[in-house]
């Protein structure tokens, strides 16, 4: 029964029917005005022409991204210099790399938005507790690193948080509860990400209620879209930043301030960075660092062939050996290049469960994958930078995503990470270490960002570190 007799304005019941998209009205006669027209603003919002290549291109294309015709393993920086020639061009970098710390010239930016499915977290990923004795939250662990960085380098060091609309209203709840962490309020910048539609597997765009569109964020990718439309980048300009240190919420090992990172990739005069690891073997699922005609460019491991992932060089090491870690540094000029067009990154596809209304109006929660989310990646715009360098660096100092709810890539393996790491900075200062016959530490330690943001800040604290014996339990702070 009609609630109201209002009429589908007859420009985008074409619009639909030219796009094969009408069903999106389907329900119009059981909507209120309100619902009509929010479901209307969000129709025109859509770039039909676009969605239209998408789903032939992508949607209703499952095969895999062509592979380039020609690429090698990328060149990368070593995590320590090769020869004296290198160290000379290391101890220049890491003092460069302080100046423009010092000098307010980076912000730290962590891409948030994601929906965390894999790990089954209430909530936001970043209010997930990590740390090993005090059970620090990964936002509280990124915020304290921030007040720390900006307390050694004598500098406020801003904080952009990219969140999107699965998470955005509890993300800002979760700042406030906590008074941000402690930190200024105006020296830290929410915004959201986009989104995009999802569609079943004939192209239909799915709807998740009967007057609104099942949308999902636009992956991580998004976020060089986000910075410039949400005002960021503009708000980065007029504090002259020119350096963003990007990283993921689910890495609590994060170094955002890595003077050797921040000062190698702007002597080269980078545009856009990355860190990257071993592999721990051919079948890790971690993108590959290739160059494609000269450019840095990631291989999705799902891209690379099995014999390719599989090559070894004479002395054993796999010859596509980096990994992609997600941990760049991106210039606010080249974001600002890339959106002075309508860039578009390349949308990758999702084989997903998506909850969604059916013909009749009931809701769906499917037990099988239904549909398709397209995402775009970061470092897709690798290739589109003038110039690009990779830092090798070491998953023991650096990388321990927390993705699964138990088991690889969990938070019991997160903690497991941080307590080893704390132990080896202790150890490398000079401080007993308890070990168990495995090698790994008989005791849980937990470094406070406060206390060291990185293993050197260890050697001046040397006097506040009581003797560790087996069992303990020590917190730094
Ligand atoms: P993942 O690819 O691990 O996705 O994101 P996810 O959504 O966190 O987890 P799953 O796959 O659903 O289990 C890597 C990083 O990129 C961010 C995430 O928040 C995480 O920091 N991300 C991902 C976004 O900010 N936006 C997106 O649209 C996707």
């Amino acid at each position: 029964m009609a609630m109201n007799s209002e009429k589908i304005p007859e420009n985008t019941q074409k619009l639909l029917k030219k796009h094969n998209q009408s069903h999106l009205l389907r329900f119009w006669e059981q909507l209120d005005k309100n619902q009509r027209q929010n479901l209307l603003a969000r129709i025109n919002q859509l770039d039909f022409p676009k969605i239209d290549r998408w789903i032939a291109d992508i949607v209703k294309n499952p095969s895999p991204t062509p592979l380039p015709a020609d690429f090698a393993p990328a060149p990368a920086y070593p995590p320590a210099p090769a020869d004296a020639q290198q160290a000379r061009k290391y101890a220049q970098a890491s003092d460069l790399g302080r100046n423009l710390i010092s000098n307010g010239k980076v912000a730290a930016f962590v891409v948030a938005g994601g929906q965390g499915t894999r790990l089954g977290f209430e909530g936001p990923k970043g209010d997930f507790p990590v740390s090993p004795i005090k059970n620090k939250t990964l936002f509280r662990i990124f915020a304290e690193s921030v007040t720390a960085a900006s307390k050694k380098y004598h500098t406020p060091c801003p904080w952009y948080i990219m969140t999107s609309p699965v998470n955005h209203d509890q993300t800002i709840e979760i700042f406030r509860k906590n008074d941000y962490f402690g930190l200024d309020r105006k020296n830290v910048f929410l915004f959201q990400q986009g989104t995009l539609p999802n569609f079943d597997f004939d192209g239909n765009i799915l709807l998740s209620g009967k007057s609104t569109i099942a949308c999902s964020p636009d992956g991580h990718g998004g976020s060089l879209k986000a910075l410039y439309e949400s005002g960021a980048i503009a708000d980065m300009k007029k504090r002259r930043i020119e350096f963003i240190s990007y990283f993921q919420v689910d890495n609590p090992l994060i170094n955002i301030f890595d003077p050797l990172f921040i000062g190698l990739h702007a002597l080269d005069k980078a545009e856009m960075s990355s860190k990257a690891l071993t592999k721990t073997g051919p079948a890790e699922k971690v993108g590959n660092f290739c160059l494609v005609d000269d450019k840095i460019t990631v291989i999705e491991y799902s891209d690379l062939p099995d014999e390719l992932a599989k090559k070894r060089n004479p002395d054993g090491s796999l010859v596509f050996e980096l990994g992609s870690i997600a941990i760049h540094i991106i210039n606010t000029d080249f974001i600002e290049k890339l959106n002075a067009e309508d860039f578009q990154l390349p949308l990758h596809r999702a084989v997903k469960k998506i909850s969604c209304i059916d013909q009749h109006g009931n809701l769906i929660e499917p037990q099988q994958p239904n549909g398709i989310k397209l995402e775009s990646f970061v470092f897709d715009a690798l290739p589109l930078a003038s110039k690009s360098i990779i830092l090798q660096t070491r998953r023991s100092e650096e990388f321990s995503p927390l993705k699964n709810a138990t088991g690889i890539d969990s938070s019991e393996s997160a903690a497991k990470m941080m307590i080893a790491r704390a132990a080896d900075w202790l150890e490398s200062a000079g401080v007993t270490i308890p070990r168990k016959p495995d090698g790994s530490p008989d005791c849980i330690i937990e470094i406070a960002p406060a206390f060291a943001l990185e293993k050197d800040d260890i050697k001046t604290k040397l006097d506040r570190i009581p003797k560790i014996s087996p069992g303990d339990k020590i917190c730094l702070e």
